[in-house]
C-alpha cells in the first residue's frame, strides 16, 4: 500500500463478493438505519467469479470526496453513501481518540469497479457497498465490526462482509447496533457446495428492491405473517443445514423460502412481478429433475430479478449444467455460455429428457456462471491493481 504519512498520502485497493440469500431479507423496520423485519441467510459466492474492487485514496490535496462507479463520476452526496462515509469517519475518530488524526480530516476520492455486468441484475450493491466500507475502515485503520457500517450502505451488504454461510440478525434495538452479520460456517466447511447462476435474458427490473419492500411492508398482511411466524424457525433449520452439510433440508428450505419472497411480491398491493416466463421455467425444470431423480438435487432461489440461482452439489453440478443447456440451448454466436469453474460435459439419457419433457427455449439463458461458496473482503496487496493514479484520478 503507497503510503506517504508527510505527505498525507494514503491508498488502499480492496475486493469483496455478491451473496445470495437462502432466507430471504424483504422489508425494513427502519428506512435510514436499514433495518430489517427479520434475520436473513446468505452464501457468499466467491470472488473469482463475482466481485467489486474498490480503491480509496485518502489526501491532503483532495478538496472534495468524490466516487466513480464502473467508469463514472457519480453524486457523492447520495444519502446511503454518506452514511458509510459518517460512520466510518465516526468509527476512526473513535479509534484515534489519542490525537493521531490518521488522514480523518482528508478527503476521499473512491473508484469502483465490478468484473460482472452490472446491467446482469447480479446483486452489485450488496459486493459495492461491502467493498466501500472495507475499503474505506483500512485507509483510516479501523478494525472489528463493519457490518453495522455496511448495513446502512444496503441491507444484504452486511452479510457480504463475510466469507462462507452468513446470517444477518435483525436486532431489536432502535439504534441498530445488534443488527449485525455474523459467519454461521466458513465456505471451508461445504467444498462440494456448488452454484450456477443462470443469467436470464431480460430488460432492467421495473421495482427496485427498496421501494418493492417499502410497498410489501405497507401492504402485505402476508409478509408480516412470514417475518413473524416462519423465518424465525427456518433460521434455525438452515443454520442446523448448514452445520451439518444437510442439502436436502438445505434446498427445500431454499426454495420454499424464495417461492415465499415471490409470493409476498404477489400479495403487495399494487403486486410486484420479479420472476418472469423463463423463471418459472427454470422452477418447473428444477422440480421435474428432482422427481426423477427420486431426491433433491438441486435447488433454486430467485431475488429480485429473474435470473435463478442454483445451488447443488459437486457430483450432480455436470449433469444439471447439461440439463440447462439442453431445455434453454445458447445462442450459437460464438459467445462463451459457461463463465467461472469448468465443467465436464456429460451426455443426458433420453430417459431423463423425456421424464422432463419439456420443450427447448432458445436464447431463454444467456449464460451460466460457475462458482462455488467464498471467502470475504480482503485487500488486494499488489500495488498494480489500483484503480486510481498516484494524482487520485481514476486510471
Ligand atoms: C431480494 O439489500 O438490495 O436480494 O436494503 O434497500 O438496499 P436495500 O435492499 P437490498 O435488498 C435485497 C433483497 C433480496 C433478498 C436478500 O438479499 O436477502
Amino acid at each position: 500500500m503507497p503510503e506517504d504519512k508527510a505527505l498525507g498520502f494514503n491508498m488502499v485497493t480492496c475486493s469483496a463478493p455478491v451473496n445470495i440469500a437462502v432466507i430471504k431479507y424483504w422489508g425494513k423496520r427502519d428506512e435510514e438505519l436499514i433495518l430489517p423485519i427479520n434475520s436473513s441467510l446468505s452464501v457468499t459466492l466467491h470472488q473469482d467469479q463475482l466481485r467489486t474492487t474498490t480503491t480509496v485514496a485518502c489526501s491532503r490535496s483532495f478538496e472534495e470526496d468524490r466516487i466513480w462507479l464502473n467508469g463514472r463520476e457519480e453524486d457523492i452526496t447520495l444519502p446511503r453513501l454518506q452514511s458509510c462515509l459518517r460512520e466510518v469517519r465516526r468509527l476512526a475518530r473513535k479509534r484515534h481518540s489519542d490525537g493521531d488524526p490518521a488522514g480523518l480530516s482528508h478527503k476521499f476520492h473512491i473508484c469502483s469497479v465490478n468484473n460482472f455486468p452490472t446491467a446482469a441484475g447480479l446483486a452489485s450493491s450488496a459486493a459495492g457497498y461491502a467493498c466501500l466500507v472495507y475499503s474505506l475502515a483500512r485507509v483510516l485503520g479501523v478494525e472489528g465490526e463493519l457490518s453495522v457500517v455496511a448495513r446502512q450502505g444496503s441491507g444484504s451488504a452486511c452479510r457480504s462482509m463475510y466469507g462462507g454461510f452468513v446470517q444477518w440478525t435483525m436486532g431489536q434495538r432502535e439504534d441498530g447496533k445488534d443488527s449485525i452479520a455474523q459467519q454461521v460456517a466458513p465456505e471451508t466447511n461445504w467444498p462440494e457446495l456448488r452454484v450456477l447462476v443462470l443469467v436470464v435474458s431480460a430488460e432492467r427490473k421495473l421495482v427496485g428492491s427498496t421501494s418493492g419492500m417499502q410497498t410489501s411492508v405497507e401492504t402485505s398482511s402476508l409478509l408480516k405473517h412470514r417475518a413473524e411466524c416462519v423465518v424465525p424457525g427456518r433460521m434455525e433449520q438452515m443454520i442446523r443445514a448448514v452445520k451439518k452439510r444437510d442439502f436436502a433440508t438445505f434446498a427445500e428450505l431454499t426454495m420454499k423460502d424464495s417461492n415465499q419472497f415471490h409470493a409476498t411480491c404477489l400479495d403487495t398491493y399494487p403486486p410486484v412481478f420479479y420472476l418472469n416466463d423463463v423463471s418459472r421455467r427454470i422452477i418447473n425444470l428444477v422440480h421435474r429433475y428432482n422427481r426423477h431423480c427420486g431426491e433433491t438435487r438441486v435447488a433454486y432461489s430467485f431475488d429480485a430479478g429473474p435470473n435463478a440461482v442454483i445451488f447443488t452439489l459437486q457430483e450432480h453440478t455436470a449433469e444439471f449444467f447439461q440439463v440447462g443447456g439442453t431445455f434453454f440451448p445458447p445462442e450459437t454466436n460464438g459467445e462463451q455460455f459457461l463463465k467461472g469453474l469448468p465443467i465436464t460435459g456429460v451426455t443426458l439419457s433420453e430417459e431423463l429428457k423425456e421424464a422432463i419433457g419439456m420443450e427447448p427455449l432458445v436464447k431463454g439463458i444467456s449464460y451460466i456462471i460457475s462458482p462455488k461458496a467464498g471467502p470475504g473482503p480482503c485487500v488486494m496487496e499488489d500495488p498494480p491493481q489500483h484503480l486510481l493514479c498516484p494524482d487520485g484520478l481514476p486510471k
